[in-house]
């Protein structure tokens, strides 16, 4: 019989659960959960019926026989605890974003290879069932080439957590360019991850410091806090390959409403993969929305594609993919090799922002 797998859990806050709920759906026994913060790490247990609590994640992976651990932390400490539990020779699910940078990014991919052991980002958006359906399409060739894709992620009032870790760039990384790359990532995966060229990026730093701009969900704000990231993000990125992607990132912008979105324009079919949010991170006003363009006996075709509902955007499913990976029944939705390429493209949004010039991506 199949050995029963055990999991442990860095990180006790908002993404755990589905880390949790993911694991629970796979057979995967969570026996542990460690935070620096050991309230928060108990009131998950005992949500979750999960048996030791630990406040260093370090002494978790010492005394438990863990087989998974799932990153649920800052940015910041992506790395540094993934390539610790790949040492110790376990698989890590670790959150996204990969890490802080490219760099990191890179050491943590090393670790996973030299440990020979599985390391998987969540990029769940990959797991929701539009995106796998699209995937399709393009893995048949009903799509052609994609030439051009758009990506959104933007909200008009969506600042999480005033002050808190996800606004200073030191813990996070950066705004809303890093923290919503979920539909970078994606128009990346649409069109199978060709080599970057150049990025020519714009970031803007409005309505920063207003509290009329914060998200209706998130953290908690944090008085005096820092607040040293971007609000909107717009870029250019083009490829080796010809292909070309625009994408829009935003916390706080004058937008009509939250628009997470992937268009591409392929050289057979063009395609949509849509959800508008009714008022920023609402959840139930929520339209999804996935379709393909084609020319059909002469005529325009636009193609609804029907799938079941995924409310959680893929974040169970793609713990359930780690998990399937690991057994050796499943594909991985996304290999750790392109967490690099898309690391790469959201330094170079930065640079190129800074520097006021595009910048070249080797
Ligand atoms: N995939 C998604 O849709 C999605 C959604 C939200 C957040 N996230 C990602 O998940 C991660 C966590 O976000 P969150 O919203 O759960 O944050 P959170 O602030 O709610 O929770 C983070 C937890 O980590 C703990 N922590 C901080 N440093 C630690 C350390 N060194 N060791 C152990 N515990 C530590 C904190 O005490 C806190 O309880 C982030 O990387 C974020 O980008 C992903």
């Amino acid at each position: 019989m199949e050995k029963r797998l055990k999991a442990g859990i860095v990180g006790a806050g908002g993404i755990a659960d589905y880390h949790i709920s993911g694991y629970l759906k796979s057979d995967v026994e969570v026996i542990a959960i460690s935070d620096i913060d050991t309230e928060r790490a108990k009131i998950k247990a005992e949500k979750f019926n999960i048996k030791n609590v630990y406040s260093s994640y370090k002494e978790m992976i010492e005394k438990e026989n863990l087989d998974i651990v799932s990153v649920c932390v800052p940015n910041k400490y992506h790395s540094e605890i993934s390539i610790e539990c790949l040492k110790n020779g376990i698989n890590v699910f670790c959150e996204k974003p990969p890490a802080l940078n490219a760099k990191e990014t890179e050491k943590m991919v090393k670790a996973a290879k030299d440990a020979k052991k599985i390391l998987m980002f969540d990029f769940n958006n990959r797991a929701r069932p539009e995106s796998q359906v699209l995937m399709k399409y393009i893995k048949n060739g009903d799509i052609g080439k994609i030439n051009s894709a758009q990506a959104l992620w933007i909200r008009r009032c969506g600042i999480p957590g005033f002050g808190g870790w996800f606004t200073q760039k030191a813990l996070s990384g950066g705004g809303p360019v890093i923290d919503l790359l979920h539909m970078i990532d994606l128009a990346l995966y649409f069109m199978e991850f060709p080599e970057p060229e150049y990025v020519l990026a714009k970031t803007f730093y409005d309505f920063s410091g207003n509290p009329d701009f914060k998200g209706p969900w998130g953290i908690p704000d944090v008085e005096g806090g820092i607040m040293d990231v971007e609000t909107s993000s717009h870029a250019l990125i083009t490829f080796k390959t010809g292909q070309v992607l625009f994408a829009r990132n935003s916390w706080a912008e004058m937008n009509k409403r939250e628009e997470v979105s992937v268009t591409f324009q392929g050289t057979k079919a063009g395609g949509m993969i849509r959800r508008l949010f009714g008022r920023d991170g609402i959840d139930d006003t929520a339209i999804d929305d996935c379709e393909l363009y084609t020319m059909e006996n002469g005529k325009p075709v636009n193609r609804k594609i029907i799938v079941e509902p995924d409310p959680k955007m893929g974040r169970e499913r793609a713990v359930i993919n780690f998990v399937n990976t690991i057994r050796k029944k499943e594909e991985p939705f996304s290999k750790p090799e392109q967490a690099i390429i898309l690391m790469k493209i959201i330094d170079a949004i930065y640079k190129s922002s800074d520097e006021k010039k595009p910048v070249k991506i080797d």
